[in-house]
């Protein structure tokens, strides 16, 4: 897996944060989508899932949370704690959240639209699809 952690630009001064994502700059797919999850409970993990097309980055924007991914080859944890880097969520990625804050507000800017089809929901068809 690369490295999966990107910077997002930031402006911080006595006033406060001001970051800044683009299309083509800051990630590397044009963003079509945008979600966010908040009121999240620590002890209820979400995720188990990975995309057949679909590419996005998550943005923790307030707390934190640990993001399990797993390629198929090798898995890998990464905490999110700081709004100042996100994570790239590739297709074929089998990607799990877990352990949120209760101030945990994720957000996440997706290459397409809500498409259930895409989704791989069962952790042995995603061993299947990435062989
Ligand atoms: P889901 O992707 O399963 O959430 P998670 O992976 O965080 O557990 O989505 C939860 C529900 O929200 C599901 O019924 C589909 C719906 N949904 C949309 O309608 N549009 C979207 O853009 C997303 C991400 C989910």
């Amino acid at each position: 897996m690369n490295n999966l952690i990107l910077p997002v630009n930031s402006f911080a001064d006595e006033r406060g944060i001001l970051s800044t994502i683009e299309s083509g700059r800051t990630v590397p797919f044009d963003i079509k989508r945008v979600y966010f999850l908040a009121k999240l409970k620590s002890d209820e993990p979400r995720g188990f899932h990975a995309h057949k097309e679909l590419n996005q980055f998550a943005i923790c924007l307030s707390g934190s949370c640990r993001f399990i991914m797993d390629d198929g080859k090798e898995k890998k944890e990464f905490i999110l704690n700081n709004s100042n880097k996100g994570i790239l969520i590739e297709k074929l990625v089998w990607h799990e959240m877990h352990d949120f804050s209760d101030d945990c507000v994720l957000l996440v800017l997706a290459s397409d639209h809500y498409l259930e089809s895409d989704y791989i929901r069962n952790y042995e068809d995603f061993k299947k699809a990435v062989k």
